[in-house]
């Protein structure tokens, strides 16, 4: 499986036949390498929560690409009502997609929609597909159930998480966050996209280092294998 990096939290991954997208901001994301128009083909857009830097082109995409958008009950609410085709869900339930497992896991953030909108509780994304297991906890603080969410749903072959601060965990909240969760990798997110979240990488994956974990970073554009 492959995890392609597009800047902020969006994730490409390609998996035998299907390809995903998560939290797809591309427009107006300094960092996004890539433009939403170069997705033909989707199988599905998983977003997880419904601030702007995660929804982002996700109506101009999925309408282009038939993609199927996987959110909590709010957000899929949100884009039905946009003619898009949509599945919702709730924080804890789990649901098995042609292309894969969905499960929406606790996160501590808030989300809602780029009007003010009420959109829902904003999630973690556990994807279980072609045998691999991945974690993308979205925007979030540190929580010690990110070891419960991983004794019921890991051990993960990657787990995105941010580092950025000021919205999200910080780097030494996001080392803590690596200790609760089980994951053969963490790919750090969620920082230098703005002055405000800046944050160096390098140190994040030095700690992890120091405690036998193991950090890669992923820039945009880069692609990692699992
Ligand atoms: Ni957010
Ligand atoms: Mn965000």
């Amino acid at each position: 499986m492959k995890l392609t990096f597009h800047g902020q939290s969006c994730w490409e991954i390609q998996g035998e036949k299907a390809r995903i997208l998560i939290d797809p901001y591309l427009t107006g994301n300094p960092k996004a390498d890539v433009k939403p128009g170069v997705f033909d083909h989707l199988d599905a857009i998983l977003i997880s929560h419904g601030h702007g830097d995660h929804i982002g082109d996700t109506e101009a995409i999925a309408k282009k690409t038939k993609a199927l958008v996987v959110a909590n009950y709010e957000i899929a609410n949100y884009y039905t009502d946009r003619g898009c085709k949509t599945h919702g869900m709730s924080i804890g339930g789990g649901h098995d997609f042609p292309f894969g497992r969905v499960k929406l896991v606790i996160a501590h953030h808030g989300s809602t929609g780029p009007k003010g909108e009420a959109l829902g509780s904003p999630a973690g994304i556990v994807l279980d597909m072609d045998g691999k297991k991945i974690y993308h906890t979205g925007d979030t603080a540190v929580f010690l159930d990110m070891k419960l969410i991983s004794e019921l749903n890991g051990p993960f072959d990657a787990c995105m998480l941010p580092i950025g601060d000021n919205f999200t965990m910080g780097i030494d909240d996001a080392v803590t966050a690596c200790e609760f969760i089980q994951a053969k990798v963490y790919l750090p997110m969620h920082y230098n996209t703005f002055d405000v979240i800046k944050a160096d990488a390098g140190d994040f994956a030095h700690r992890l280092e120091k405690k036998d974990l193991r950090a890669r970073i992923v820039e945009p554009g880069g692609t990692i294998e699992v």
